[in-house]
């Protein structure tokens, strides 16, 4: 792409040849439009490319989570740990071939809407999302009536079959706990089949049952970028940026106040914080799993916290809008949120801890989550995109997020083969090796251009900024940016692979080298300068204006 610089110094020649600029990151445009499940209605997060990728996964390179046999109802009995083993790689599988995640397709969305493509983003927000369904579910969301705790013996489910619902938050009763479908937490991952022809369920396979949809996971996270984040840029792009323009019925409204009921049933005590998912949803059979509904995940928290400053920056925005009455609500979800995010950084570790774990009981809580390892690369690059650099220095001292930044670099970089900075990976490398992330890569740089912009570091500093923000661009470029076909199609498509290698990631999930839409829809942000956390794009702290 032509630096602007570049396009000024030929914008004659260009005009007088009749050739239009194109917007940067164009060329990514038609993977982001045309990776589709295919006979379906969605967009989907990755592409299987080539074809027989999963074929070719070495045994090695497979979870092997199981050791004890576990009962299964749908089988009839206990199911072998092998059994259930090679059942969690066919899920894997079967979630990556035809799954979207909607923070993947909030990312999508913002992506399209900067290339100008931004009906197709309002489409599958309004035929997705706000309609709730996809061309077999009808009902994305985790809306099941609360019928007790699972966790706290209130309620059995000797069928497995979800009869105990979704109990979200820590209210009075189940009637409290039970969220309407509007006001409840979307599906993380949605598909557009439920039961998938020619599989064989393995856990099981002489009963030769079809392999079915089982991944109903309602968590924040991806609700915050599914109902906040990605609608509202899509309202603000289409409008030309023009935030009177936005009318009260656009769908960023919709989800976006509904959404706020739902998160009140999901405080987290008086700590600011909103909890990951509802009790009872299903996270494997080991005793943290069990307690999964009482945990917070940090990265969730910045992700709510962008969020909701965009929501209240339009709202507070528009000259008149019926949503006025919600400014104080969201004043003060604001400030207590960026109160417990900065309370994440540990002096003595140096860097924002992952997640919590409440006890409702007692009110206390513990750092960690689902026992995963507390340095998150993510916590660092998004938190520090959202809080701001002067807030963190302010709070923290001098240059403690030019700090962070090493320390992000010293647990957690990707090196190219001389050494030198090429990315970042997801955790410590000391837990698996270095590992090149082509979405947490952006997430990074991203955050180095907002250091660059909002903060008064002397040019020394800027320059180290500057120059492993380009050394990561160089390492993106070389080693996950590509081309690929798309439904067996003679034509190739510009796209970004969602990691450099197939790697596990202590957080719960598979890396692997796929064209993905989160890292493409990342490389367009990325290509216009646009932080998703700000109004506008803005490379300045989504709160740095925040009077507490
Ligand atoms: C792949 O198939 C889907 C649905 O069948 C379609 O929407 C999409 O455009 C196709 N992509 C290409 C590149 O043909
Ligand atoms: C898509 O639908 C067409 C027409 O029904 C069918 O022939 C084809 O096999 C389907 N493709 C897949 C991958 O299911
Ligand atoms: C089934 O597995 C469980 C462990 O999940 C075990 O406690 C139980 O004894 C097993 N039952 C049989 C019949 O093997
Ligand atoms: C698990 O899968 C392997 C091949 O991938 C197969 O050899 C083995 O029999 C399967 N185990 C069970 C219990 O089905
Ligand atoms: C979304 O796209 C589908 C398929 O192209 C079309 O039928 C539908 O009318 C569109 N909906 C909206 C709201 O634009
Ligand atoms: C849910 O929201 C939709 C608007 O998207 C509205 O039409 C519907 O009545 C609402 N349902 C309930 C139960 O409030
Ligand atoms: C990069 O990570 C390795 C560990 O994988 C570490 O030894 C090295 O110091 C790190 N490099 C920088 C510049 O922090
Ligand atoms: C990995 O490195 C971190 C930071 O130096 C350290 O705290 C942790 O104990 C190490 N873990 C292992 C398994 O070596
Ligand atoms: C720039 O700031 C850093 C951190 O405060 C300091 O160590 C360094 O000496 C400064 N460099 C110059 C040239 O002022
Ligand atoms: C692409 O080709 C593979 C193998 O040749 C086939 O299994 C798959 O269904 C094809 N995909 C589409 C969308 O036609
Ligand atoms: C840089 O930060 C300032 C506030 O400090 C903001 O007004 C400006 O828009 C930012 N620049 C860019 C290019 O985003």
């Amino acid at each position: 792409m032509p630096s602007s610089l570049f396009s000024f110094a030929v914008v004659g020649v260009l005009l007088a040849v009749g050739v239009v600029a194109q917007i940067p990151g164009s060329n990514f445009k038609d993977f982001l439009l045309k990776n589709m499940v295919v006979n379906g209605t969605i967009p989907r997060s990755f592409a299987i490319q080539p074809v027989t990728y999963y074929e070719t996964i070495p045994e090695d390179q497979k979870l092997h989570e199981y050791t004890e046999p576990q009962f299964v109802a749908t089988c009839g009995g206990n199911v072998s740990a092998d059994a259930l083993n090679n059942y969690t790689f066919q899920t894997e599988v079967w979630l990556t071939t035809l799954g979207l995640n909607i923070y993947d397709g909030a990312i999508r969305c913002i992506a399209l809407s900067l290339v100008g493509e931004g009906k197709a983003c309002l489409n599958y927000t309004v035929e997705t999302l706000v309609d709730h369904k996809t061309a077999q579910f009808g009902d994305i969301r985790g809306d099941k009536e609360c019928a007790g705790v699972m966790e706290y013996g209130q309620c059995t489910d000797p069928q497995q079959a979800g009869v105990c619902g979704f109990c979200y938050g820590d209210g009075p009763s189940d009637a409290a706990k039970s969220l309407t479908v509007n006001n409840s937490y979307f599906f993380r991952l949605i598909g557009d089949f439920w039961a998938i022809e020619g599989t064989v369920d393995e856990r099981c396979p002489a009963l030769k049952r079809l392999w079915t949809w089982n991944d109903y996971k309602p968590i924040l996270g991806e609700n915050a970028w599914a109902q906040l984040i990605g609608p509202i840029h899509n309202a603000v792009l289409m409008n030309n940026g023009d935030i009177n323009s936005i009318t009260d019925e656009d769908p960023m409204f919709i989800l976006g106040i509904q959404f706020l009921t739902g998160l009140e049933a999901m405080a987290v005590g008086n700590t600011g914080a909103y909890y990951y998912t509802p009790r009872n949803t299903w996270f494997g059979y080991s005793a943290t799993a069990q307690n999964i509904g009482s945990t917070v995940s940090i990265e969730n928290q910045a992700s709510l916290l962008g969020g909701l400053k965009l929501l209240y920056d339009v709202i507070n925005g528009k000259t008149t809008t019926q949503y006025k009455s919600v400014l104080p609500k969201l004043q003060s979800m604001i400030t207590k949120l960026t109160t417990l995010i900065l309370s994440a950084y540990d002096r003595d570790l140096g860097f924002f801890r992952q997640g919590f774990t409440y006890d409702p009981i007692a009110g206390t809580l513990n750092w960690g989550q689902n026992g995963e390892p507390l340095f998150a690369v993510d916590c660092q690059t998004w938190v520090s995109s959202v809080l701001g650099t002067r807030l963190i220095d302010t709070t923290f001292g001098d240059a403690t997020a030019y700090n962070l930044w090493q320390t992000v670099k010293l647990y957690a970089n990707y090196s190219c083969p001389n050494g030198d900075l090429c990315g970042v990976g997801y955790t410590f490398n000391n837990i698996s090796g270095q590992v090149l992330s082509g979405e947490w890569t952006y997430g990074a740089m991203n955050w180095l251009k907002i250091m660059q912009n909002d903060s008064d570091y002397n040019s020394t500093l800027i320059g180290n900024l500057n120059s492993d923000e380009l050394a990561m661009n160089y390492g993106l470029f070389t080693y996950v940016v590509t081309s690929t076909p798309i439904n067996n199609s003679t034509e190739s498509y510009d796209t970004v692979l969602y990691a450099g290698s197939r790697y596990w990631i202590p957080f719960g999930w598979f890396a692997n080298p796929l064209p993905a839409l989160a890292s493409t829809g990342w490389a367009v942000m990325l290509a216009n300068s646009f932080n998703p956390f700000h109004l506008h794009g803005y490379l300045v702290g989504a709160v740095a204006d925040w009077k507490f």
